[in-house]
């Protein structure tokens, strides 16, 4: 049997993967496949984690920030809502989503290293807290809009502190040669903090930085918040200026697989505000209050997505295929990334039939789309048999598409061993409710 990497993952009596206690085969009879299903209590405890570390490590005016590109739908917001974390928002769709189930905007956050005249706009008079301003176009654009609408916004600045995380290359974010943020090396950043120090309807309340995700070194935040504080003390040495918060950006690392280590997230804490508070002493300066972003560890491990074989092909001296009825609709990250993911056949998880190397491939047509290479199975597997692919929770459903009019997935919650549906399936009708 599989190691199940996560403690919310068990095999019943009928030999059947359990999240949080509920049977996943039963789930995919009662709601069909694919099927994300998600661990509200998993999400909770997470949320917790991150709060109380945040608020006994740094003080009370700490607070993280759930990263909601990671899983962006109205009961996510709840949730993070009900548990008191902030939001770190992309886009007026995300805002949208946030504020229709009266999530409390002064606590989020709008990042982008590209918002619109419209984007701005519309998250000022929703009453957004904080715009997180990657550049100088940027910065404009909302010191004239504010000023339209007679505000003063609040701001950070979005740095980068030149930290390459060691994170594959699409979502490393931190280094010098980056679309996102200014340079702390080239002096940019320098110059843009200058300049909107001057504006009349900005209010820079501080600065950002994000250096990547997936991270499991916890060093790269060790050294991400002492070239930050640097750089807050000679903000202050040279304008007197006194910087308010510090966001340190999100990227704890999660277990795809066994051989994933296993982050203690409040230990983190503890290190990186220990060590924040030592450089500030060095510096002479006060710790700002500290914001985190949180995406991937708070949603990542409290979900799996469930499928259906459909086909088996053996091909003889080459390879061999298990074909689901998803696919990099729902799943594009090993299209896009070469993720790993532990795959189990969820309704015979103790199998003594022989293995065999497989690739698990999705439905949409074309080659590259695939889940998971190398896959050992029962090589029984047929037609009807249940997949689980584990720790589908981050950024499966928030990057999911109609490509090829495949029907969005419905995210079916667990809670206290009951399910209920917090994203419906879409139908065939909803795939072109927006054509002509
Ligand atoms: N803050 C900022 C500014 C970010 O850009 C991100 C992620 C986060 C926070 C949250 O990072 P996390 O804690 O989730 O690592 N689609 C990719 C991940 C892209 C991450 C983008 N930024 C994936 O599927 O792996």
């Amino acid at each position: 049997m599989k190691n199940l990497i996560c403690n919310n993952l068990s095999v019943n009596h009928s030999d059947h993967l359990c999240i949080d206690g509920v049977d996943t085969v039963e789930l995919a009879q009662k709601h069909g496949t694919p099927l994300y299903v998600m661990d509200e209590n998993r999400i909770r405890e997470r949320c917790r984690t991150y709060r109380d570390a945040m608020a006994n490590a740094f003080g009370e005016g700490s607070y993280p920030l759930y990263a909601s590109k990671a899983a962006s739908f109205r009961q996510m917001y709840r949730i993070i809502m009900e548990e008191g974390l902030g939001t770190d928002l992309v886009s007026s769709g995300e805002l949208y989503t946030a504020a229709s189930v009266g999530f409390p905007l002064w606590k989020a956050y709008f990042h982008s290293n590209n918002k619109t005249d419209f984007d701005i706009s519309y998250a000022i008079s929703e009453g957004v807290g904080y715009f997180v301003v990657d550049n100088v176009e940027e910065l404009d654009a909302i010191d004239r809009i504010a000023k339209e609408k007679n505000t003063r916004q609040k701001i950070l600045l979005r740095l980068t502190p030149g930290i390459d995380p060691h994170t594959y290359e699409a979502v490393a974010t931190g280094k010098v040669d980056s679309k996102f943020g200014s340079a702390i090396e080239t002096g940019q950043a320098e110059q843009i903090a200058k300049y909107a120090m001057g504006l009349d309807n900005i209010e820079l309340m501080g600065f950002h930085c994000h250096v990547g995700s997936q991270v499991f070194d916890s060093d790269v935040f060790l050294r991400a918040s002492e070239i930050m504080l640097e750089f807050i003390a000679l903000m202050q040495s040279r304008y007197g200026f006194v910087t308010r918060e510090l966001d340190l950006g999100g990227g704890y690392g999660v277990r795809y697989l066994e051989s994933d280590p296993e982050i203690d997230i409040s230990s983190n804490i503890f290190e990186v505000a220990a060590h924040v508070k030592a450089v500030c002493a060095r510096h002479g300066i006060d710790v700002p209050s500290i914001r985190m972003e949180p995406g991937r560890s708070i949603v990542a491990d409290a979900g799996l997505t469930v499928y259906t074989v459909g086909t088996v092909k053996r091909i003889p001296g080459y390879k061999n295929y298990v074909s689901i009825d998803g696919g990099m609709a729902d799943n594009p990250r090993y299209a896009l990334y070469k993720s790993s993911y532990t795959v189990c056949l969820a309704n015979r998880m103790t199998s003594d039939a022989p293995t065999f190397k497989c690739t698990l491939a999705g439905r949409c047509c074309e080659s590259g789309d695939l889940i998971q290479e190398d896959v050992i199975l029962p090589a029984d597997i047929k037609r009807g048999d249940i997949i689980a692919v584990l720790t589908t929770g981050a950024y499966n459903y928030s990057m999911s598409s109609n490509y090829n009019r495949l029907p969005k997935p419905p995210v079916v919650m667990l809670k206290d061993g009951s399910d209920y549906v917090a994203v419906r399936r879409e139908s065939l009708e909803d795939v072109c409710k927006n054509d002509i």
